[in-house]
């Protein structure tokens, strides 16, 4: 464990206590990244910002959810103005119950919206607009394009296209952003996680510098950071 500093490298202390520069927990997640289309960006964005509303924390909002990035019509899979978005829950079940409110009170509402599975290559599949076609009291209709569902409802301004099933996969909560980046590559998440108590901060540490070896993408800095990290989440107790 390292002592924070501040820029003249000076041990932070308030108050007679030492502030410790440490990382928070890591707890197992499960995924899903949604598409939303629309009429135009703003649309989109809209929609996809007030989905995520309150939404920072599993704890408190059940979910944990954030706008990943605006996409073009050549990156959507409706040729329209898109924005996607990650959300974060504690199981399959809770987080399609997650997604099942937060499409359907926000992205339904939104005008000219369409929403999309963004992580059609995950194992886990979840039901999310073969629930919601109930909002389209009996004249919703479904079709099947190249292997996906989709489910159409009306509504005042014309038509809500949403996908039946979105995926679901393996995900990690806390600040951990270094370790999802350079360690999924050659292999899961459960070849480093399932080592938790089991390695002290040194091991750790050669670990990092043997994967780096071997070729996983670190930036100067971030194996410290990362054997920090490591130790003080999945880190045997000394
Ligand atoms: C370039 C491919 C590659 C990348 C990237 C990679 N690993 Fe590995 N990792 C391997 C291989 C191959 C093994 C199995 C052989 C071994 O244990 O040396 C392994 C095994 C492991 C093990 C098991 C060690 C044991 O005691 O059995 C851990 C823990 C691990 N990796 C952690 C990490 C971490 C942390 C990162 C991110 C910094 C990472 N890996 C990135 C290739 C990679």
């Amino acid at each position: 464990m390292t002592t924070a500093t501040n820029e003249n490298g000076v041990a932070l202390e308030r108050r007679g206590v030492r502030i410790v520069d440490t990382f928070a927990e890591a707890f197992d997640m499960r995924a899903s990244r949604v598409i939303v289309t629309a009429k135009t960006p703003e649309w989109a964005r809209t929609a996809v910002q007030t989905m995520t509303g309150f939404a920072t924390s599993v704890i408190g909002c059940k979910v944990e959810a954030a706008l990943e990035s605006e996409l073009s019509p050549d990156q959507t899979p409706d040729g329209r103005p898109g924005a996607s978005a990650l959300l974060f829950g504690f199981d399959a079940a809770g987080l399609s119950q997650r997604l099942l409110d937060r499409i359907g009170q926000t992205i339904l509402t939104c005008p000219t919206t369409a929403c999309f599975d963004g992580l059609p290559d995950a194992p886990e599949r979840v039901i999310v607009g073969g629930h919601m076609r109930h909002f389209g009291d009996k004249y919703q209709s479904s079709r099947s394009l190249a292997g996906h569902r989709y489910w159409r409802i009306p509504v005042m301004e014309g038509e809500f296209l949403i996908e039946a099933k979105f995926g679901v996969q393996k995900g990690i909560g806390g600040g951990k952003k270094v370790l999802q980046r350079a360690c999924v590559t050659c292999h899961d998440l459960d070849e480093v996680t399932k080592f938790k108590g089991y390695y002290t901060r040194v091991q750790w540490n050669d670990i990092v510098v043997t994967m780096e070896e071997y070729g996983a993408d670190l930036a100067d800095g971030e194996i410290d950071i990362l054997t920090q990290y490591l130790a003080d989440v999945l880190g045997k107790k000394e």
